[in-house]
């Protein structure tokens, strides 16, 4: 995580963020990164990295005793009062390392997604600009309870929206960011009702 513990910020909103795209020059890590320079007053935001670590899920392993890593992501989340996702689209869908770390999110015993408030975003090289994996992320997470809000940003062609530095191009697209943030902390504050 970056970032070690959230008990230095017990006063603020604490959002989450996962990016489900594992190459060092990601437009979905640089999305993130770019997000948590936007979080309003009275939100901290971290990351999980390295989703990669985790093992596929495979319901033997998880009987055995839950792995160290995929236990990490579920105290984090636990931990966090809201979750942001990044998402790329391959193929219509999310990618499978964060297909894979949301699944392992879903399980029980305790239901760590249930009623968590969820803000989905997502860069894609094609013009949809990852609906088809924000869309996807959206079906899963609703199943496993989460409360995810309506409003998106969805980012085509991300070559041409990132400068050099991967950070983000557009003024109206960093406030299409910072509007998500915001409808985030807002329900983050006042507690969601679990998705039905
Ligand atoms: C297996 C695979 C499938 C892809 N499918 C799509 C797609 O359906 N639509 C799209 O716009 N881009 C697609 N792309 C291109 C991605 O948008 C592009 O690789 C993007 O940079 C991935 O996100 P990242 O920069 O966060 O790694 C695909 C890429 C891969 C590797």
């Amino acid at each position: 995580m970056d970032g070690e513990r959230w008990n230095m910020v017990d006063e603020a909103v604490k959002i989450l963020g996962l990016a489900g795209s594992l190459r060092e020059a990601s437009y979905n890590r640089a999305l993130l990164r770019a997000a948590s320079h936007l979080v309003p007053a009275g939100v901290a935001m971290r990351t999980f990295d390295g989703l990669g670590s985790l093992p596929f899920f495979d319901a033997d392993v998880e009987a055995a005793g839950l792995p160290a890593r995929v236990a990490d992501l579920r105290r984090a989340i636990a931990e966090s009062d809201a979750l942001l996702i990044a998402t790329p689209e391959y193929n219509d869908g999310t990618s499978a390392v964060l297909k894979n770390a949301l699944d392992w999110a879903s399980r029980g015993p305790i239901r760590i997604l249930a009623g968590k408030p969820v803000a989905v975003m997502g860069a894609a090289t094609g013009r949809g600009g990852a609906r088809g994996g924000i869309e996807s992320v959206i079906r899963t997470m609703r199943r496993a309870g989460a409360h995810v809000i309506d409003r998106t940003v969805a980012i085509p062609f991300a070559m041409e929206a990132f400068d050099d530095e991967l950070g983000l191009a557009e003024p109206r697209v960093r406030a299409d960011v910072a509007a998500l943030l915001d409808e985030l902390a807002v329900e983050a504050r006042t507690g969601a009702d679990i998705a039905a």
